[in-house]
């Protein structure tokens, strides 16, 4: 791949990747509207870098779009920009639809006119990538098997719903028209640079400025871990080897109740950090419970394994530990994206959530 567009590479998972690419040589340009969850602070590294070109817009600006594709002739697009936050979605969906759907919408119409127009010779190459998750394919009960590609779809939050709809758009762009598309779902991301809001990053900064660490209902809650480079490494993977029409789902094969996660952190933090005011443990509070929150997900990665040689590097406990001393690490980061609509959200979803 000569030249990949990457949208929404300044936010969590989109910039690991970008660093990734630039890492192997490719040129991106970057698509990212910068919402509250984007931060060029993300990529500073390549700040100097004529092969990594920023692009500060929105998926949803055709004009934009088509201007991007003609003029620099990408080799592939992988689509990372969207609304991401499950508990955001509940309290606003409004910009989940406008993005996630209509958004992907105008990125896919745009891109397979450019697809078109291009030579049979580049055409045979092209691909675009579309990331999801796997909380399309609902929930699941303990006993139940992990999701394979042929689970049906049954998204229950605004979220989920959404990326379930881009989904369906993606590959009725391959059905109808031949759009070479490939959709990879994955399980919930953890590592560095990952915004305050979804649980892992939560609960190290609010332990680390000992608040009480909000544990959703009773904490039994199963989520499946993925350290970003590994799924950023499964994207290169199946952009390089996937069937176009294909749909992969990418898996950490680390499933943990939420409330062993966050006392994992806890152990963690008294080993790394020790507060004389006792154990991290003694903040933990349970709030009432996310509306419609799914008990489980899990994901069957047999396919991305066995058809394309992907498997997981790092192991939860190695992985956690280093994104607790990145977190560490970085207070500037920290200080930087705790600001603005980020206090705006702690008061909405956790000053106004209540104790259990
Ligand atoms: P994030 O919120 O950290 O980043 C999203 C990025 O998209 C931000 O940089 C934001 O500015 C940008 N963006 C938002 N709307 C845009 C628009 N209209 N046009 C252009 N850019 C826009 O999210 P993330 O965790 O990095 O997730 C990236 C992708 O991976 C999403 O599609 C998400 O659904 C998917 N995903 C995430 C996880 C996870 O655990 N974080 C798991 C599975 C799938
Ligand atoms: P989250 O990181 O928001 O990811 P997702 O909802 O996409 O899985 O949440 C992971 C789990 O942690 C989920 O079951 C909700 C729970 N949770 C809490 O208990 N407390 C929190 O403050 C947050 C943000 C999440």
């Amino acid at each position: 791949m000569k030249t990949q567009l990457v949208t929404g590479g300044a936010g969590f998972i989109g910039s690991a990747y970008v660093l990734q690419v630039r890492a192997r040589g490719a040129r991106v340009i970057n698509l990212d509207k910068l919402t509250y969850s984007g931060n060029t602070k993300n990529l500073i590294s390549l700040a100097n870098d004529p092969e990594h070109i920023f692009i500060h817009g929105d998926i949803g600006n055709r004009e934009l779009v088509r201007h991007l594709l003609r003029t620099y002739q990408p080799d592939a697009i992988v689509n990372f920009a969207a609304e991401s936050h499950v508990d955001r979605s509940i309290l606003d969906p409004d910009i989940f639809i406008k993005t996630n759907v209509l958004g992907t919408g105008v990125l896919l119409r745009q891109s397979l006119e450019f697809y078109q127009s291009l030579p049979s010779d580049k055409q045979k190459k092209f691909k675009l990538l579309h990331v999801s998750t796997d909380e399309v394919y609902g929930s699941l009960n303990e006993k139940e098997d992990a999701f394979t590609e042929e689970n049906a779809y049954r998204p229950n939050s605004p979220y989920s719903a959404s990326k379930a709809s881009s989904d369906h758009l993606v590959r009725a762009f391959h059905e109808t028209y031949g759009l070479p598309t490939l959709i990879t779902n994955c399980s919930n991301n953890y590592g560095p640079r990952q915004f305050p809001e979804k649980l892992i990053p939560v609960i190290i900064l609010k332990a680390l400025q000992r608040e009480s660490l909000p544990v959703y209902g009773n904490g039994e809650n199963i989520r499946d871990w993925l350290h970003v480079e590994d799924h950023c490494e499964a994207i290169a993977c199946v952009l390089e080897k996937g069937a176009p029409g294909e749909t992969y789902n990418i898996g950490g094969r680390a499933e943990y109740r939420n409330i062993d996660v966050v006392k994992s952190i806890c152990a963690i933090l008294n080993e790394l950090v020790p507060h004389s005011d006792g154990p991290y443990e003694k903040l933990i509070t349970y709030v009432n419970d996310r509306l419609g929150h799914d008990y489980r997900y899990a994901i069957n990665c047999t396919k991305i394994e066995s058809q394309l040689g992907w498997k997981p590097r790092h192991t939860f406990t190695q992985g956690l530990r280093e994104t607790i001393q990145w977190y560490l690490k970085n207070s500037a980061w920290i200080n930087d994206v705790q600001s603005g609509s980020y206090l705006e959200y702690q008061q909405q979803n956790y000053h106004d959530r209540g104790e259990k």
